[in-house]
């Protein structure tokens, strides 16, 4: 008896530590629903610039670990623009945090909310503070957000720059392509 049980504990050991590990591991299931790639047309607009359009391309790679890898690429008149890369995580069921690195001299790191709305869609809504490169532009803030219905996203970007507010920067509506 006391055998078996000593050589059955290494093993329901393992067990339950690879459950607990797949656990931790897995992507958070609203996350999920982000993986593939996003193409549309967005506007732009701040309180120093001219208004502008632009064609969007969003891709959030699922990495196989619990945070997917996210490069958005934008063009206007087929001209390449802004891009940018980072990672969206969940550390827990309603929360999400980003870090994002910006070509234009800005690192932007943040955190907030997801929730699902009464229409099934997943609302998120980030907050971030930007570190800026010697010669960037200042920017100060970030607001981003999101909302998924099905193949559907749209975003909205806000910033606090170059002394300005927290206004409006970027609108955009892309499906999902692939
Ligand atoms: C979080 C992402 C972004 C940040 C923080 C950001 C920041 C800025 C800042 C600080 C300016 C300068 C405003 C001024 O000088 O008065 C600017 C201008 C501009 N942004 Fe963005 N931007 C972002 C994303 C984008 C995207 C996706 C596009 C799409 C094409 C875009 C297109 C433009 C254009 C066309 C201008 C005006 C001309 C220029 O300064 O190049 N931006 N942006």
């Amino acid at each position: 008896m006391i055998w078996s049980i000593a050589t059955s504990f290494p093993t329901s050991r393992a067990t339950w530590l690879r459950f607990w590990h797949s656990e931790r591991m897995a992507l958070d299931p609203r996350l999920a629903r982000l993986v593939g790639t996003w193409r549309g047309d967005g506007v732009g607009c701040y309180p120093t610039i001219a208004d502008f359009a632009y064609t969007d391309e969003i891709t959030f790679n699922d990495t196989g670990k619990p945070f997917l890898h996210f490069v958005q690429r934008t063009w206007i008149n087929g001209e390449p623009r802004h891009t940018e890369t980072g990672y969206w995580r969940m550390p827990s069921p309603d929360a999400v945090e980003v870090v994002i690195a910006l070509p234009t001299g800005q690192a932007e790191r943040g955190s907030g909310t997801c929730r699902t709305d009464e229409d099934g869609a997943i609302v998120m809504e980030t907050d971030s503070s930007v570190q800026n490169t010697p010669s960037a532009k200042q920017v100060d803030r970030i607001v981003r957000r999101l909302r998924v219905d099905g193949d559907r996203m749209h975003y909205e970007v806000l910033m606090e720059a170059v002394g300005q507010g927290l206004a409006l920067h970027l609108s955009s509506d892309v499906r999902r392509a692939l």
